[in-house]
């Protein structure tokens, strides 16, 4: 099965991921020090958080993985810290490009999965908010890789021979490549139907100068779905 795209229009999308963000930020405890992951759905999230301060006097530690969860976690009024400070979180919450039934994630369409992999593996315990087009049989989404630019050209050979057709990442409204929050470059690489992806992911790891690839495959026993419906809520776990 592929995703269900083709059932789902754009406001059921938003409704549908509404619905997972918000059922997360339900399942946080007060005093947690919780990551807040990068992307549309997560944003959900943060609003029901920023809710709850003010309503519950909710009180927590959130912990950006990019300079665009810590800009809209401000505007909810979450207070933020660091991995430093926090080099155990209790819980963490995210989004993910595709999810398949071990719970293997592609992540990194918004180019931060290098901080979103260091703020997973930190936490006790994750929860993966997504919408059901997310759900696939079969990763097969293209696996972006964050590459230091002095090694980039050397990169680019290596996943070429994997058989990645890595494609350097352009800006939008930017000329030129994608530059991440830490200061390296995207090479999106298309594998097609990625039938090992533990495998594979550690394949990546071994190639000098490719900082972190979007496959999440440790996790799987520590990540919670949460499927957001139109009217409601899935969750998913391995347990
Ligand atoms: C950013 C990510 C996002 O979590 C992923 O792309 C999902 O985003 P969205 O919730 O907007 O669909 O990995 O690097």
């Amino acid at each position: 099965m592929k995703g269900e795209e083709y059932a789902m229009n754009a406001a059921q999308q938003v409704e549908s991921k509404r619905n997972a963000g918000y059922r997360a930020a339900e399942m946080v405890e007060d005093g947690m020090a919780v990551g807040l992951g990068t992307g549309s759905t997560v944003f959900f999230a943060m609003e029901r958080l920023g809710e709850r301060i003010v309503r519950d006097g909710l009180h927590i530690v959130g912990i950006p993985t990019s300079y665009q969860a810590a800009i809209r976690a401000r505007q909810y009024g979450i207070p933020l810290s660091s991995l430093d400070e926090h080099p155990e979180l209790d819980i963490a919450i995210d989004g993910a490009d595709q999810v398949d039934p071990a719970l293997n994630l592609i992540k990194g369409r918004g180019a931060a999965h290098l901080r979103e992999k260091c703020v997973c593996d930190a936490a006790r315990k994750v929860l993966i908010v997504v919408d059901s087009t997310k759900m696939v049989d079969t990763l097969d989404a293209p696996v972006p890789v964050e590459v230091l630019p002095f090694a980039s050209a050397g990169v680019f050979r290596r996943l070429a021979l994997l058989g990645a057709g890595p494609v350097l990442r352009e800006g939008v409204k930017k000329d030129g490549p994608v530059v991440t929050d830490n200061g390296n470059l995207i090479l999106d690489c298309d594998f097609g139907a990625i039938e090992k992806p533990r495998d594979l992911e550690t394949e990546i790891a071994t190639i000098p100068g490719a900082l972190e690839c979007g496959l999440f495959t440790a996790y799987g026993e520590k990540i919670t779905i949460i499927v957001g419906e139109e009217t409601g809520c899935r969750v998913v776990s391995l347990h």
